[in-house]
């Protein structure tokens, strides 16, 4: 949890009562113990600042360089564009059709607007499931993220039954479970909009039976439940075989009537099965499951209802939030639209990458923390939407300098419960020992790797990743990769995502001076054919659609997804009690 209570404490040593914190705090020889009175109660003031201003206009000399990016960040930008058209179609248009005017269901974008406060929301993955070997499933056959629901943010999972009935792809499954995992980590209440036709049965071998497949979803439901992360859902769709299991499991249910459905098996099964013509209603409608199973908890007559109830219940949870602070924060010096210049094409085409921060931080103010040492990382103080941040970004190869202050850095801000911010831009390949002296080098810097590796991976506070160019190698693991886990993970649409960047795999596979000539020409062949692949499946939307990261953002709209993804994390400390308990609830 955040503490800003250093603000209150007085310069001087002593014992003091501060009325307006009702904290005591005991000063002995410059170490305070604390005890807090009334957190609740309690208004909290951050201590005053003067960071630095980091003055850095783009001079003459960046101009090419900058000219350059900007042209890469316009295809991309346009790539961006077409992608999330093709997204916002969902299964198309026949398939609109047969969802709004057959089966009477409204489509999950108005259904979301019904359910959240607006639609200012964080919508995490949108690209997920696109260019994958079995096809394009759009947004992965269904929407995640995180947005307000009366004042709350809450994470929401949410089918598209216009894509193949909202049935479950294997992305679609660890979509599903990557929102359960953001709730998870930064205790988000959870609500599932269901309209679902159960597993994709073509796929199901990849589906049903590992641990991280179907099953997760409802161990989660239990276990968060367990942790005291509210579950709730509306039934407003087909919700067959194991889809009946999330509302069931949930802690407290909507139904909509005539549209929700929830069985095993459906009308034609029992008709092959026994010869019985029964109907959806009279075999798993809204009526059987409120008035006689007792698998949902609330009947509603048309989804707008639905969605009331669902609003309604949110108000129940135990939560205090705190008054909107209207303060006026200050905003960068220079315009965000810079950032699309000073997004690297390639690792080549890097400008300073405090250029980069003084475009995303308050008043483009950094307290930059060893300013002269490991230069090759930036690692400093500043503040988003007011949020006291520490940043850490690449300005080259993470030397054994650099990742000394890293870690040092890292182990800082965990003891000062401070947000960690990594903007990643790593070299294209490792180095490569090509003399004793240079092995040395390079030892050191492993070791040195390893220890930040190991600082954050160990840091409890909240972290979140932009990858603003390259993530290749180790470096991107220490700069806060997917596997380190952190809070949340965005790439700039220019970035690249892969081992070694394309063009450097000659390096790894250079043909032995010995070989013949037609054995040279087939390595070249290979690197060649290696260098292909790398271009075509770097990409960030290469990644985006396989869920390497939870989307692509536009360089500009990087401060406003900080600015939500810190009042997130922040949230949880809003939430009265937190304390685990043994089992999750039961629906009896
Ligand atoms: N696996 C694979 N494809 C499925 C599917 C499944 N479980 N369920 C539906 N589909 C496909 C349909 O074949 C159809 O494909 P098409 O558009 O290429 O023709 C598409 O999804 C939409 O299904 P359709 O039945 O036309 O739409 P609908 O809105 O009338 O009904 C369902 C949707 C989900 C209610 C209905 O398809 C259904 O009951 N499916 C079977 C569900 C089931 O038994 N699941 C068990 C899984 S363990």
């Amino acid at each position: 949890m955040y503490r800003s209570i250093a603000s209150e404490i007085p310069r001087s040593p002593g014992f003091y009562l501060l009325p307006s914190a009702s904290i005591w705090i005991t000063l002995q020889h410059q170490r305070c113990v604390i005890r807090h009175i009334s957190s609740a109660a309690r208004k909290r003031r951050a201590l005053p600042n003067a960071f630095p201003v980091l003055d850095l206009p783009l001079q003459a000399i960046h101009q090419h360089v900058y000219e350059a990016n900007h042209r890469n960040s316009k295809t991309c930008h346009n790539r961006y564009v077409q992608l999330n058209k093709k997204v916002t179609k969902g299964g198309g248009d026949n398939a609109i059709a047969r969802h709004t005017q057959r089966n009477r269901k409204l489509l999950v974008k108005d259904r979301l607007r019904l359910l959240l406060d607006d639609e200012d929301f964080l919508e995490l993955s949108r690209f997920a499931g696109l260019g994958l070997p079995y096809g394009d499933i759009p947004s992965a056959g269904c929407l995640t993220g995180v947005g307000k629901i009366n004042g709350l943010w809450c994470v929401f999972i949410a089918n598209d039954a216009t894509v193949k009935g909202g049935t479950a792809y294997p992305i679609t499954v660890k979509k599903q479970l990557r929102a359960q995992e953001v709730a998870i980590q930064n205790r988000l209440p959870c609500v599932y909009l269901v309209d679902s036709g159960g597993a994709f049965l073509p796929l199901q071998s990849e589906i049903f039976p590992d641990k991280n497949q179907g099953g997760r979803t409802f161990y989660n439901e239990a276990i968060m439940s367990a942790m005291k992360i509210p579950q709730v859902s509306v039934v407003c769709g087909s919700c067959t075989a194991g889809g009946a299991y999330i509302p069931t499991m949930a802690e407290e249910t909507v139904m909509v009537h005539r549209i929700g459905t929830m069985f095993l098996g459906g009308p034609p099964l029992v008709k092959a099965a026994t010869g019985e013509e029964v109907t959806p209603e009279e075999l798993g409608g809204a009526r059987l499951h409120a008035e006689v199973s007792g698998c949902v908890d609330h009947f509603a007559w048309e989804e707008k209802e639905a969605f009331e109830y669902t609003r309604n219940i949110i108000s129940t949870l135990n939560f205090t939030l705190p008054e909107d602070d209207d303060k006026e924060e200050e905003r960068p010096l220079y315009s965000s639209d810079e950032l699309l210049g000073l997004a690297p094409r390639s690792y080549n085409y890097s400008l300073d990458a405090k250029m980069v921060i003084s475009r995303l931080t308050d008043g483009s103010r950094f307290q930059e923390f060893k300013a002269r040492f490991g230069t090759t990382l930036i690692t400093g103080f500043a503040k988003i939407h007011g949020h006291l941040i520490a940043i850490v970004a690449n300005n080259g190869e993470l030397s054994y300098q650099a990742a000394l202050k890293g870690s040092h850095f890292v182990q800082l801000c965990d003891r000062r419960d401070i947000p960690l911010i990594f903007l990643q831009n790593t070299p294209p390949s490792a180095a490569v020992t090509l003399s004793v002296s240079q092995a040395e080098i390079n030892s050191n810097r492993i070791k040195a790797q390893a220890s930040m590796m190991s600082a954050v991976a160990c840091a409890s506070v909240p972290k979140i990743t932009v990858v603003i160019g390259g993530c290749h190698g180790a470096d991107s693991y220490v700069m806060c990769g997917r596997s380190f886990d952190p809070n949340f993970l965005f790439l700039w649409p220019n970035a690249r995502v892969s081992m070694t960047a394309a063009g450097y795999a000659g390096s790894l596979l250079h043909p032995n001076s010995e070989h013949q000539q037609d054995e040279e020409d087939i390595a070249k062949k290979m690197q060649s054919k290696i260098n292909l692949t790398l271009e075509e499946e770097s990409s960030a939307f290469f990644s985006s659609g396989r869920l390497w990261d939870d989307g692509v953002i536009l360089p500009q709209d990087t401060r406003r997804v900080l600015r939500d993804c810190l009042e997130i994390i922040k949230q949880k400390q809003y939430q009265l009690s937190k304390e685990k308990l043994q089992s999750g609830i039961l629906r009896i």
